[in-house]
Parts: C-alpha cells; sequence; structure tokens
C-alpha cells in the first residue's frame, strides 16, 4: 500500500465533497499513501484514464441529491476505463441526513468495469438547500447541523480500513437500505419539476455571469443579460446560493434571509470558493 497513487475523482456542488475528499486524501498521505483529490470538472475523460491507469486504487465521490447520484457523476461513472485486476475502489458520499444506500447502488455499474468496490462510507455533512420547500421540509433539514470534526473522524477512520485492506460498506442491501425508496420518487420528478425550478428576478440581477460560469453542465447562458436556464440542471445549487445578488429563484421565490440567515450555504470552511473546483490547475 505504501506509496500506493490513489486518485479521487469527485463532484461537489457547494464544497462539502471538495472538503470530505481533502481529509480522505490528507489521511491517506499521513499513512504513506500518494493521495490526489481531483474535481470532475477540472479532468478530461482520457486524463482520468490515463490516471486510473496508474493508479493502485480509485476513489470516487459525490453528493447525495434525493439518494441519487449527480448527473455530471453518474455520466463520469459510465466512463470509467474498463480494468482487469479487480481495481480496488473506494466510495464516498456527503449528504444532510441521510441516503440509505447511497454510496453502493451503483456497484453493478462500477463492478461490471471490473473494479472491485471495497469501501463505501456516507458522511453526514450540513445541508445544502437553502430554498424555502415549505416548513416540514425545512425544520427536518434544520435538525441535521452536521458537525465537521466528526466527519473528520469518519475520514481517518474510512483511510485506516483502507490500508489496513478492511472492507468497509455502508447500505450494502439496496432493498433494506431503502434508499431505492427516495431515489423513485427524485427521479421520477426529476424531469417534470426538480430541474426545472429556476428563474431571475431580473431587479436584482446584475449580469456578472457568475452563475453561468459555475454552472458545472453549461446549462445557464445570458440572454439579454439576464440567466436563461436549459433543460440540463443536475440541480447542484451553485447558481443560486452563490449569485452575489441572490436574484435567482427557486420555485418563483426567492431566498429568504429571515429563515437560512443572511447567505445561502457557501460551503464548509471559508477559504472554499466554488471557482476552485472549476478552474485548471
Ligand atoms: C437536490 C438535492 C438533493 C439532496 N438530497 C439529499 C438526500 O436525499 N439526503 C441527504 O441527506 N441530503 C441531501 N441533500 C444534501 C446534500 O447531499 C449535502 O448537503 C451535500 O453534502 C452537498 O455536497 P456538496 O457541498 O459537495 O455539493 C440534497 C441536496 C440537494 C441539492
Amino acid at each position: 500500500m505504501t506509496e500506493a497513487f490513489i486518485p479521487i475523482f469527485y463532484f461537489s456542488g457547494t464544497g462539502n465533497t471538495w472538503w470530505v475528499g481533502n481529509q480522505i486524501a490528507e489521511e491517506l498521505q499521513e499513512r504513506g499513501c500518494q493521495a490526489q483529490p481531483i474535481s470532475i470538472e477540472q479532468v478530461t475523460d482520457d486524463e482520468a484514464h490515463e490516471l486510473i491507469e496508474k493508479a493502485a486504487m480509485v476513489g470516487i465521490g459525490y453528493p447525495i441529491y434525493g439518494s441519487d447520484a449527480p448527473l455530471i457523476m453518474q455520466a463520469f461513472i459510465e466512463n470509467l476505463p474498463a480494468v482487469t485486476g479487480q481495481k480496488p475502489m473506494f466510495i464516498y458520499v456527503t449528504q444532510a441526513a441521510w441516503s440509505g444506500d447511497g454510496a453502493y447502488f451503483m456497484r453493478k455499474l462500477i463492478e461490471a468495469k471490473g473494479y472491485q468496490i471495497r469501501w463505501a462510507v456516507h458522511f453526514n455533512m450540513p445541508n445544502n438547500i437553502n430554498a424555502d420547500l415549505g416548513w416540514i421540509i425545512t425544520m427536518i433539514l434544520k435538525l441535521f447541523q452536521a458537525k465537521l470534526p466528526h466527519a473528520a473522524e469518519r475520514a481517518a477512520k474510512l483511510a485506516q480500513h483502507i490500508v489496513d485492506n478492511q472492507p468497509w460498506i455502508m447500505g450494502k442491501s439496496s432493498f433494506l437500505s431503502f434508499g431505492w425508496t427516495q431515489r423513485f420518487f427524485f427521479r421520477k420528478g426529476f424531469d417534470s419539476s426538480h430541474k426545472n425550478i429556476w428563474s431571475v428576478d431580473a431587479e436584482k440581477c446584475t449580469s456578472c455571469g457568475r452563475c453561468v460560469r459555475l454552472c458545472p453542465v453549461d446549462n445557464i447562458t445570458l440572454v439579454d443579460g439576464l440567466p436563461q436556464f436549459g433543460d440540463q440542471c443536475n440541480i447542484c445549487l451553485r447558481c443560486y446560493n452563490y449569485c452575489p445578488e441572490l436574484a435567482i429563484l427557486a420555485y418563483k421565490r426567492p431566498y429568504n434571509p429571515q429563515m437560512f440567515g443572511t447567505q445561502p450555504y457557501q460551503g464548509p470552511v471559508s477559504e472554499f470558493k466554488p471557482e476552485m473546483l472549476i478552474e485548471k490547475k
């Protein structure tokens, strides 16, 4: 395991999955591995494939959306190169509260390509949804105030399991973990409602274009100076959470500072900026 090269490919909308990926990488580095967190927005498929070829093991990380993986990560996984020799893989997900089998449900697709998932671990992190989804959902989400030290401890535990080659799989039984129930409804509503929730307050928008630059799937264009939303949204929340004018509306409602504080969720630590996930190093 010593000096083993381990690329950790992650997608992060608002910083939680970035932060956990860095924690895991640091813990692995302390244990003698050459772990490198990589935002999938900063590599081409070809570059990723080259790194995977050199790797002793591969890590994958994504935020949970309705017990599901973001579409951009699903596409990345579908494009993973086939490997021989059962290359080990770990998957970590970040979530506000619960996902059932969120880290393990794509195992068939992944294992068919020759990887062996030996670790699939859930990390509870702060909730990044600040849209007014009705008071019941809002209250439930407010109950879950994840603590970063707990996630950091779990990252250390995962790293230790990895170097000890001791498997750790959460949500192993897809059926009994009930992740499928949430995924069913999330997928059912995805095209008809979830991905089409955005609009803009034309009075507040200053046409700065930050939403356009931050969108991971190029779903936003400025038309006559105002953002126009296509139908490829992944619901990562970057446009909504990082608009400097709070001009993006969800379900035609503006951000509600009385309910959520002066600004939407901007990441787990103050040094995080979403631009860090997209700009080429
Ligand atoms: C569209 C959407 C759906 C979500 N669904 C869930 C969920 O099913 N379970 C959960 O615990 N958290 C859920 N969350 C919360 C995020 O998974 C969580 O805050 C995550 O850590 C965000 O990671 P990121 O900052 O790397 O984007 C959801 C967030 C979004 C935006």
